[in-house]
């Protein structure tokens, strides 16, 4: 059988599709460009195509499908990037290739502790050879109260790898979680906002969450809080964010996602004038940690997705149970 990769990184993912396509016995087309009607030709003879986020369209899957394309699959756990609409309507099924929450969790401690340690300061005082200790005082965490918003995979395993250290946990979701209430105290997202030193975000984004942190719940917040995302932008408003920042209510904030961020993240964007203010005031801040929508990004994730996303097509392939299929 023969797949067709696109958008593949040759820097991490290319060694490994070579490796797991001979394991696996699988043909691979390598191409480095995302998917488009001018390339849709390279997936002639492939049943499955391998993507990453860019858009598939009705025009594009019905370009592909005439090339003999019945499978698409994602090498991400978001699949809103393709239309299942016309997949459906053209017969495609849809995969997915998630990874293990432990790469964006241990993420999120990590954005905790450098938040409360100020480590972006300190970081920046070592790199000029400013060795004072005046503004760099941090806080223990186990003096602090976390609130962990969202305790589906990520969220559950933040509250575990925490554990150990001591702080009183609060977590709020729509579903409470059994395991999780022996670590953590479910409470409403009012008690969160009053009572947490550390708020972290692990809630996906939809119409019900956008803005869930805004202009209204940052007042309710405890005077110096710290808010932490490693989910989505749109959970955050930006501009409610910088003017908590200047005014000394939020203490500090660990970013890994920030609203528009497409288009900018992973593209060497450094001669660029950019259109996002918000991300360009934030990134300033030295109580502010920014990086680009990164979390998930180790070697066991790189590997898992790469691996199972070419499971997954040998599955389609064979006609077996195939537990990636979303659609
Ligand atoms: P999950 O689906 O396992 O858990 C999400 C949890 O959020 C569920 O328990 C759900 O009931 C809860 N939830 C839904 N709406 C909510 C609301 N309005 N308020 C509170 N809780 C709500 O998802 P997972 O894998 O734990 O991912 C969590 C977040 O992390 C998602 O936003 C995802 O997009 C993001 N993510 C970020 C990555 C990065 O690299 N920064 C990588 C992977 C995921």
């Amino acid at each position: 059988m023969k797949v067709t990769v696109y958008s593949c990184r040759e820097f991490d993912e290319k060694e490994l599709f070579i490796q797991y396509g001979k394991e696996l016995g699988i043909e691979l087309v390598l191409c480095p460009d995302a998917p488009c009607m001018e390339n849709a030709a390279l997936a002639e003879g492939s049943e499955c195509i391998d993507i990453l986020t860019s858009k598939m369209t009705e025009e594009l899957l019905g370009a592909l499908k005439e090339r003999g394309v019945r499978y698409v699959v994602t090498r991400t756990i978001g699949y809103d990037h393709i239309d299942r609409e016309a997949a459906k309507k053209l017969g495609i099924t849809v995969a997915n290739a998630p990874y293990g929450p432990h790469g964006v969790a241990d993420y999120a401690v990590m954005l905790i502790l450098m938040s409360i340690r100020k480590m972006k300061r300190i970081i920046e005082r070592t790199n000029i050879q400013d060795y004072t200790l005046q503004g760099i005082q941090g806080r223990e965490l186990k003096d602090m109260t976390v609130g962990v918003i969202g305790t589906g995979r990520i969220g559950r395993t933040v509250i575990h790898n925490l554990s150990g250290f001591g702080c009183r946990m609060l977590a709020y979701d729509l579903f409470e979680n059994e395991e999780v209430k022996k670590a953590a105290e479910y409470v409403t997202l009012e008690e969160i906002w009053k009572q947490a030193d550390i708020i972290t975000l692990h809630a996906p984004l939809t119409e019900d969450s956008f803005h869930m942190i805004g202009k209204d719940t940052i007042a309710q917040m405890k005077d110096g809080v710290v808010i932490v995302n490693t989910a989505r932008g749109g959970l955050i408003d930006s501009q409610a964010l910088i003017a908590g920042i200047e005014s000394g209510k939020v203490g500090a904030a660990g970013l890994d996602v920030v609203e528009n961020e497409f288009e900018l993240y992973y593209y060497d964007r450094k001669s660029d004038v950019l259109n996002n203010r918000e991300l360009a005031v934030l990134r300033g801040f030295p109580n502010v940690t920014v990086t680009h929508h990164m979390a998930f990004y180790t070697d066991e994730c790189v590997k898992t997705v790469v691996r199972d996303s070419l499971m997954g097509c040998r599955l389609f392939a064979e006609g077996r149970e195939n537990p990636w299929e979303v659609a």
